[in-house]
């Protein structure tokens, strides 16, 4: 017991007593990680990666996760074997890990991490990666050495939900970047990635069922062009992808407003019966699937199905935003209609945070996702007493389509201009009155992309807001830090240069060279 206590002191004298950040060329410290861990406590020397290091685990998929990302730069054959020099063991993480955090231990004979399930043995590879030189994100070989700094981290997060969320209707993106976009979400220990697959410029998953939805209905996008949509071989491959990255896929199709592309594609949709023209600008609101027509709930009902068959993950989202062609009341038929079909496919409705309408009932497992401006809101905090959980997206600080300030050439400014520190200066836990922290399922930063049309537009938006909306969603509130999150944030800019991330050069953080 007094060992215990006695390590339970020096751990909290190294969290409030972090060393100085770089510690030699090309070599990282134990504190330079995003997002902060619980706890870091560095040792002397350090552990060398050599041609022969075997890695050793007790799940497959992350040892060969982890050789995948080691393999290029260092050129070693890193081999997987029973037993090796890096470890990482199902057995003998403390309790307090819980079912997402690890215990990292570097010494200069091994590396090994400790957890109890097999994301948490990913979590911790992600952060044995960013120990190594920003080098070894390199696809092609690079000299090293490939040193790891010696010591222990103890780790878990704070909220179970860490998201982030690609817009690939407004402009269609495809497979490749979504996959890199999961690659590099991974790299800070996001686990889920919602994709808007329906708006009114597009409509981008194929449905069986309702063919014209993606053959006709994804056929363009903002400002024209080819569009595109993903067949659902296409979209296995995104969802394996993200598996293998310890990530669920969140996919939505928003309803009953955002719709034109749908109502473009079946005239039996609409309330007229007549299909209007395919939409390619930028405004809101003006759509509706007819919520009096049988036929709809047939529709949602088919689109459901499908979708749920493709979705291994507990939740689907059902849109519900900006819904201003929906009466109030036809809004609350609607929703209270669908919202028990994928209650009953098994599935979870997360929504925008309008599904809390008046007359909308609750359903078993509902998640609100709040993107509102304000500090509190009456029907939030309604549907939070009913038993909803809160994802929190305030357009204001986790909006990544926000420009950083009046000179950002991409993005809008509806919301607010979002630099750095706007983006990582807020509490979840706290945000919004009325929802306790113990009411946040988690955090999530949505990329809409009416302006982005390119995987480079992606990159300039989301670096380096991303990490900061990850490091609230993962790190303990106590480690909030501002003076500390720039300097870290700051080391990961050469990481991002060798991984070929473009990123905003935010004049808010000491960026080196
Ligand atoms: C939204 O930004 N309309 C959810």
């Amino acid at each position: 017991m007094r060992l215990f206590a006695l390590g339970t002191l020096l751990l909290a004298f190294a969290v409030v007593a972090p060393p100085p950040a770089i510690v030699a060329h090309g070599r990282t410290a134990m504190h330079d990680l995003v997002p902060a861990p619980v706890s870091v406590r560095p040792a002397r020397g350090a552990f060398t990666l050599r041609p022969g290091t075997a890695i050793a685990s007790d799940d497959a998929g992350v040892a060969a996760y982890l050789a995948g990302v080691l393999r290029p730069a260092t050129g070693y054959a890193l081999p997987i074997r029973p037993k090796g020099a890096i470890s990482l063991r199902l057995e003998g993480a403390p309790a307090s890990v819980g079912p997402e955090g690890y215990q990292l231990d570097v010494t200069p004979r091994g590396v090994t991490i400790r957890a109890r399930t097999p994301a948490g043995l990913f979590n911790g590879v992600q952060t044995l990666r960013q120990l190594l030189p920003a080098s070894v994100e390199s696809p092609s070989v690079r000299p090293g050495p490939w040193q790891v700094p010696a010591g222990r981290i103890v780790d878990h997060p704070r909220f179970a939900y860490r998201g982030a969320m690609l817009d690939v209707a407004r402009h269609f993106h495809p497979v490749e970047t979504v996959k890199r976009y999961l690659d590099r979400i991974a790299l800070y220990k996001i686990n889920h990635l919602h994709l808007h697959l329906s708006d009114d410029q597009g409509w981008r998953i194929a449905i069986d069922s309702w063919p014209r939805l993606a053959t006709h209905g994804g056929s363009t996008q903002v400002g024209g062009g080819p569009g595109g949509y993903y067949t659902k071989a296409d979209y296995r491959e995104i969802v394996a992808h993200a598996a293998r990255r310890h990530i669920t896929i969140v996919p939505e199709i928003d309803v009953p407003g955002h719709t034109n592309a749908a109502l473009a594609s079946y005239a039996e949709l609409n309330c007229d019966g007549v299909a209007p023209p395919l939409y390619t600008g930028v405004k809101v609101g003006f759509s509706s699937l007819c919520t009096s027509k049988e036929i709809t709930y047939t529709f949602v009902r088919d689109v459901l199905r499908e979708l749920a068959e493709l979705t291994p993950g507990p939740y689907v989202h059902l849109g519900g935003d900006e819904a201003d062609a929906t009466s109030d009341a036809d809004f609350a038929t609607f929703v209270n209609r669908v919202h028990p079909m994928a209650v009953s496919l098994g599935k979870k409705v997360v929504g925008w945070h309008q599904i809390a309408a008046p007359d909308v009932r609750h359903s078993p497992g509902r998640v609100l996702q709040y993107w509102g401006l304000t500090s509190d809101d009456a029907t939030v905090t309604r549907a939070v007493a009913g038993g909803a959980k809160v994802i929190m997206s305030p357009a204001n600080k986790t909006y990544l389509d926000m420009k950083y300030d009046a000179t950002t050439k991409l993005g809008t400014t509806w919301a607010a201009l979002i630099e750095v520190r706007d983006a990582y200066d807020w509490d979840p836990g706290t945000h919004l009155a009325g929802v306790p922290e113990s009411a946040v399922l988690g955090v999530e930063a949505p990329l809409w992309t009416e302006t982005l049309a390119t995987e480079k537009d992606l990159e300039h938006m989301a670096f380096p807001r991303l990490p900061a909306v990850a490091e609230l969603a993962w790190s303990p509130r106590s480690t909030h830090d501002w003076a500390s999150f720039r300097e870290r944030l700051a080391a990961q800019a050469p990481r991002w240069q060798t991984l070929g991330i473009g990123f905003h050069r935010s004049p808010q953080v000491p960026w080196r060279a």
